[in-house]
């Protein structure tokens, strides 16, 4: 009988997660972007290791869970179980296991793929979710409307990124903006009067190419200043997503640069309510 066993996640388990990674997602990781998310999961292990788990069946890893501990916030960074291993409560099993790390933590939040099965599963964890949609497409920089405005981020910025994360997302992740950073992100960072703000870009990150990985705004409208200069930075198609009902600004800047809106994953949370309008998460790191 095949044994079936759940266990913490080791480093050596990085490289066959990302293996379990890329059966979930639609086509294959380019070469640079798997070594990224190895990069990244090792990360995540490194940082929370009480909240990532993997499951073997004969000792084959056939799923992983990796959830994060930051500042009292709790996420759910990824959930993959095998296509030929699914439906038979290994998901449940390794949210279970990543969820322990969220004993005492008040938020907690996941950023959804748009799986069914996921969002069920969110759900019945107790859960609340909130339906989004996502823009996607190559902006039109004719019709953006993209003005200047802040300067480039630097390792130097890292504090003042900290700043804008506490008074926007309630809890700081500099050991993320790092390492962010030292991949290679591209970022901006504005001030108007009291509001701030900043956004994130990474090429080529999973699960999509060429996105604003990261926004973090404490007013509307510096948050859409700077996601119209961030699209005007990209280069190649981008995806904005989630655009929950509170991001109306997002879905403005969104027909401007002639991106598609389409249905997406949702935002699941438990004590954080609608997360805040200026603030566009990154599934990896909140
Ligand atoms: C989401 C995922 C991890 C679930 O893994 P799984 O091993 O199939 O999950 P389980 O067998 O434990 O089932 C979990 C829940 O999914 C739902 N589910 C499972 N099979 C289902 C099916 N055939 N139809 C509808 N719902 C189903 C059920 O809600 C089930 O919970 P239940 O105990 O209340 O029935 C898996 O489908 C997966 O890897 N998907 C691709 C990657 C992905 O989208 N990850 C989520 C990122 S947010």
């Amino acid at each position: 009988m095949a044994s079936v066993s759940i266990t913490p996640m080791e480093p050596d388990d990085v490289d066959d997660a990302v293996s379990v990674f890329e059966t979930g997602w639609t086509r294959e990781l380019s070469p640079p972007v798997r070594e990224r998310l190895a990069v990244s999961l090792a990360h995540l292990v490194r940082a929370t290791p009480e909240g990532s788990h993997v499951a073997r069946i004969d000792e084959h890893v056939v799923g992983f869970a990796t959830a994060d501990v930051a500042d009292g916030l709790w996420l759910l960074s990824a959930l993959f179980v095998r296509p030929e291993h699914q439906q038979g409560g290994l998901g449940r099993a390794l949210l279970s296991a990543a969820f322990e790390s969220a004993r005492g933590t008040g938020r907690r939040l996941i950023l959804t793929s748009g799986n069914p099965r996921a969002t069920r599963l969110y759900a019945s964890f107790g859960f609340t979710v909130h339906p989004a949609m996502a823009a996607t497409g190559r902006p039109n920089l004719e019709t953006l409307g993209a003005v200047a405005c802040g300067r480039e981020v630097g390792p130097d910025d890292v504090g003042e990124l900290d700043a804008i994360d506490a008074r926007v997302r309630g809890a700081v992740r500099s050991h993320h903006i790092a390492l962010l950073l030292s991949q290679g992100a591209r970022g901006l960072i504005a001030h108007d009067g009291p509001q701030a703000g900043y956004v994130l870009l990474r090429d080529g990150a999973p699960p999509v190419d060429g996105v604003p990985l990261l926004l973090v705004a404490s007013d509307d409208a510096l948050a859409a200043a700077l996601l119209r200069q961030a699209l005007a930075l990209a280069e190649r198609p981008v995806t904005i997503d989630p655009l929950t009902a509170n991001r109306q600004w997002a879905y403005r800047v969104a027909v401007d640069a002639g991106l598609r809106l389409m249905p997406a994953g949702a935002v699941c949370e438990q004590g954080i309510g609608q997360p805040a309008s200026g603030w566009i998460t990154s599934p990896l790191f909140g």
